[in-house]
């Protein structure tokens, strides 16, 4: 018995046709584990990126409706963050291009205390879609799959972070939440806020790496204005800077600090420790 079924849920979707879901953002973090889950199912997958067949490019609307031709469903997630501007009007006119080819059910992968995230939400909520929002906090795999893993792997994190705790949260509980989701009709409707179980400062998560990984790793604490020349010094783009920079200053700043239930509510089990996390990225060569 597999964990969701283990959760009392139905699986329509093993039992179903042979559209695809659309999995946008496939190649991702998140996007990856959820077609994996997928197609263990043995439900069709099809990506949703540049790279897919045919590309989708949110850049480039006349690439949605090829993209969502056919599909029984969607996951939605936006690149480059669904903080940025535009990304609600994005989402909005997204379903309503699924919506016009049929696609009905919509899941959209959503960030916590992030005003643009949340008015992209409401668009989704009115748009008449099925929709399942998985509304999520800073994600552990950041540090192992992103912008934050070769700095772990030389082992300095040079951030321009406080004290300020976040509840990382696991992306393979992220998926199994949207999977769950893209499975059964009773999650229609529903927001789950998903975070970790475990409130972690910076340090105290390179702490839980270090002791997974058997090194050292240092937080150095550094102004914002130092954080950005660093990035530019790497010739990461002026708007994923301004998006970090976004994301460390505000986001960043305590209004995430609590603990959500959201992967309990969901699947009917506890969330995955940031211990897990860190013994299992360590043990499968992430830095
Ligand atoms: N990271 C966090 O801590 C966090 C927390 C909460 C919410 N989120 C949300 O999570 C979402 C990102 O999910 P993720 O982290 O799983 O993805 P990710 O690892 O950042 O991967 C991005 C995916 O989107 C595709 N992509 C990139 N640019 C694209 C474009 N212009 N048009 C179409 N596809 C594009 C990429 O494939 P190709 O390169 O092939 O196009 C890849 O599949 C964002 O909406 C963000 O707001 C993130």
């Amino acid at each position: 018995m597999d964990r969701l079924s283990h959760a009392g849920f139905n699986d329509p979707m093993t039992a179903q046709t042979d559209s695809p879901v659309l999995v946008i953002g496939g190649t991702g973090k998140t996007g990856r584990r959820v077609a994996a889950r997928l197609r263990e199912r043995g439900v069709p997958v099809r990506i949703g990126s540049r790279s897919g067949t045919p590309p989708f490019e949110w850049k480039d609307r006349a690439t949605w409706a090829p993209a969502v031709h056919g599909a029984s469903a969607a996951y939605v997630a936006y690149s480059p963050d669904l903080a940025v501007p535009g990304a609600p009007e994005a989402i909005a006119d997204f379903a309503r291009v699924a919506l016009d080819g049929g696609t009905r059910r919509l899941v959209l992968i959503s960030g916590r205390g992030e005003a643009e995230a949340q008015r992209a939400e409401q668009e989704l909520q009115a748009s008449g879609a099925d929709w399942t929002i998985v509304r999520c906090s800073w994600f552990s795999q950041n540090f192992s799959e992103d912008f934050l893993r070769d700095a772990v792997q030389a082992g300095e994190l040079a951030l321009p972070v406080g004290d300020v705790p976040e509840p990382f949260v696991d992306a393979d509980d992220i998926a199994d939440v949207a999977v769950a989701a893209l499975s059964d009709d009773r999650h229609i409707g529903r927001l789950y806020e998903l975070t970790g179980p475990r409130l972690l400062t910076f340090e105290d998560a390179l702490g839980e790496i270090g002791a997974a990984t058997g090194r050292d790793i240092r937080l150095t604490r550094v102004s914002e204005a130092a954080f950005t020349r660093e990035l530019a010094g790497h010739g990461m783009p002026a708007d994923m800077i301004s998006l970090l920079r976004y994301i460390f200053k505000e986001v960043l700043d305590g209004r995430n600090a609590s603990i959500a239930d959201g992967v309990q509510r969901a699947l009917g089990r506890p969330a995955r420790d940031f211990r897990d996390f860190a013994l299992s990225a360590a043990a499968a060569g992430a830095w």
